[in-house]
C-alpha cells in the first residue's frame, strides 16, 4: 500500500502465539521494557502488538469499542503512551466481521468509528482479521477499513489477516501493507514448513510497502533450536514480517541470539525489498536466492528432511554476475565465517537446518598496468 509505511517488512512482537487471550497492559508494557533492555528494539523490533481479547464483551452506549477493564485498567491510550515513551509503536487487533475470532465486537459496519478510536488512542498498526465475515467479499471489507484508516490522517500500518483466502496476494498490496498468506502457524516444524511452502511461491506480489505474511515467528515457543533458527532464516529470506510471538521477558539466550542476528535481519530489511525465490527444490532440498541492494545475493540452502544432506548450487544460478575474476566471497550469516569460492555454493546441511550465505563477487585486484598513483593529483 502506497501510504509511505512498511517500506521494509514490519518488525516487532505480538502476544497471540505465546499467550492467546491472556493479554494485558502489564504484559505489553513489560515486553516493551524487554525489547529495549535486550537490544532488540535497537535491532529494529519497533512494534508492540496487542492481539485478540483486549476488549470488553460489548460496545458502550455510543457504540465505541471498550477495552477490558481488568486487562487494560487505564485503557489503550495509556499503554500507547507508555510504549511511545520507550521509542516504540503500538499495534492493535480487530476483525473485518461482526465478531473477532474470539467473539469480541467486530468492526464490520463500524469501520470509521473504530478507525477514529484507534487513531485517538495513538495506535500505529492494525492487524485486521477475517472471522465472522458474513460472506461479504474480503476486498470490500478490507477496503472499507483501509479508507477509514487513511481518513484518520494517522500513519497506521495496515495488516490484513486474510489467511490467504480470495487470492489476497494478488490484491493485498493495493489495500494493505501486509497480508496473511496462510492459516495459523503453530510451534512445530510441519506447520512452519507448510506456511513456508505457500508463502515462498508468492514472491512476485511482494515489494516495499506490501509484504506476504506467512504468520508470526514461533522462535522460542517449542521447536528445536535448529528449527527455530531455520524459521528465522526462511522468514528473512522471504522478506517476511519479523514479529516475535514468544514471551520475551523469559526468552532464552538462544532465542535472543536468533532474533538478534543483525546480518540476517539485514537480509530481511534490505532496501530493494525483493522476496527470495526458490531457484531449485528437489527431494526436500531447497535453494533460495534473494537479491540485495548492494549487488550481493543471499543464498539459503534448506534441508527439509530429518537427515543431513549436502546441498549445492552456483553463483550463476543464484543470479550473480558470472566471470568474477576473484571468485565470490561466501559469508555464512550464522557462523560469521567467510570462505572464497570459484562459483560453487555448497554446504553439508543438518536435518531441518538452513545455511544462509551472503554471496558477493570478490573485489578484483587491479591489473598490473594500472597504478592508483597516476590518478592522484600531484
Ligand atoms: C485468527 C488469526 C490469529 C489470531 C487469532 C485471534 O486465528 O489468524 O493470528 O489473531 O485469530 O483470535
Amino acid at each position: 500500500l502506497a501510504n509511505g509505511l512498511a517500506l521494509t517488512p514490519p518488525m516487532g512482537w505480538n502476544d497471540w502465539n505465546a499467550f492467546g487471550c491472556a493479554v494485558s497492559a502489564q504484559l505489553v508494557e513489560q515486553t516493551a521494557d524487554k525489547l529495549v533492555a535486550s537490544g532488540l528494539a535497537a535491532d529494529g523490533y519497533g512494534y508492540v502488538n496487542i492481539d485478540d481479547c483486549w476488549m470488553a464483551p460489548n460496545r458502550d452506549s455510543a457504540g465505541n469499542l471498550v477495552p477490558d477493564p481488568a486487562k487494560f485498567p487505564d485503557g489503550i491510550k495509556a499503554v500507547a503512551d507508555y510504549v511511545h515513551a520507550k521509542g516504540l509503536k503500538l499495534g492493535i487487533y480487530e476483525t473485518a466481521g461482526t465478531n473477532t475470532c474470539a467473539g469480541f465486537p467486530g468492526s464490520l459496519g463500524h469501520e470509521t468509528q473504530d478507525a477514529n478510536t484507534f487513531a485517538a488512542w495513538g495506535v500505529d498498526y492494525l492487524k485486521y482479521d477475517n472471522c465472522n465475515n458474513q460472506g461479504v467479499p474480503s476486498q470490500q471489507r478490507y477496503n472499507a477499513m483501509g479508507k477509514a484508516l487513511a481518513a484518520t490522517g494517522r500513519p497506521i500500518v495496515y495488516s490484513l489477516c486474510s489467511w490467504g483466502t480470495e487470492d489476497v496476494a494478488s490484491w493485498g498490496g493495493s489495500v494493505g501493507n501486509l497480508w496473511r498468506t496462510t492459516g495459523d502457524i503453530s510451534a512445530d516444524f510441519g506447520s512452519m514448513l507448510s506456511n513456508f511452502h505457500t508463502n515462498v511461491a508468492l514472491a512476485a506480489d511482494a515489494g516495499p510497502g506490501a509484504w506476504n505474511d506467512p504468520d508470526m515467528l514461533e522462535v522460542g515457543n517449542g521447536m528445536s533450536a535448529v528449527e527455530d533458527q531455520t524459521e528465522f532464516t526462511l522468514w528473512a529470506e522471504m522478506a517476511a514480517p519479523l514479529i516475535s510471538g514468544t514471551d520475551l521477558r523469559t526468552a532464552s539466550a538462544n532465542t535472543l541470539r536468533i532474533l538478534g542476528n543483525r546480518q540476517v535481519i539485514a537480509v530481511d530489511q534490505d532496501a530493494l525489498g525483493r522476496q527470495g525465490t526458490e531457484i531449485s527444490s528437489s527431494g526436500g532440498l531447497d535453494v533460495l536466492a534473494k537479491p540485495l541492494s548492494d549487488g550481493s545475493v543471499s543464498v539459503v540452502l534448506f534441508n527439509e528432511n530429518a537427515t543431513a544432506a549436502t546441498i549445492s548450487t552456483t553463483a550463476a544460478a543464484a543470479g550473480l554476475p558470472t566471470g568474477s575474476k576473484g571468485g565470490y566471497a561466501l559469508q555464512d550469516l550464522w557462523t560469521g565465517r567467510t570462505t572464497v569460492s570459484g562459483g560453487t555454493i555448497s554446504a553439508a546441511v543438518p536435518g531441518h537446518a538452513a545455511v544462509m550465505y551472503k554471496v558477493t563477487p570478490a573485489k578484483r585486484t587491479l591489473p598490473p598496468s594500472t597504478s592508483l598513483l597516476t590518478t592522484l593529483p600531484s
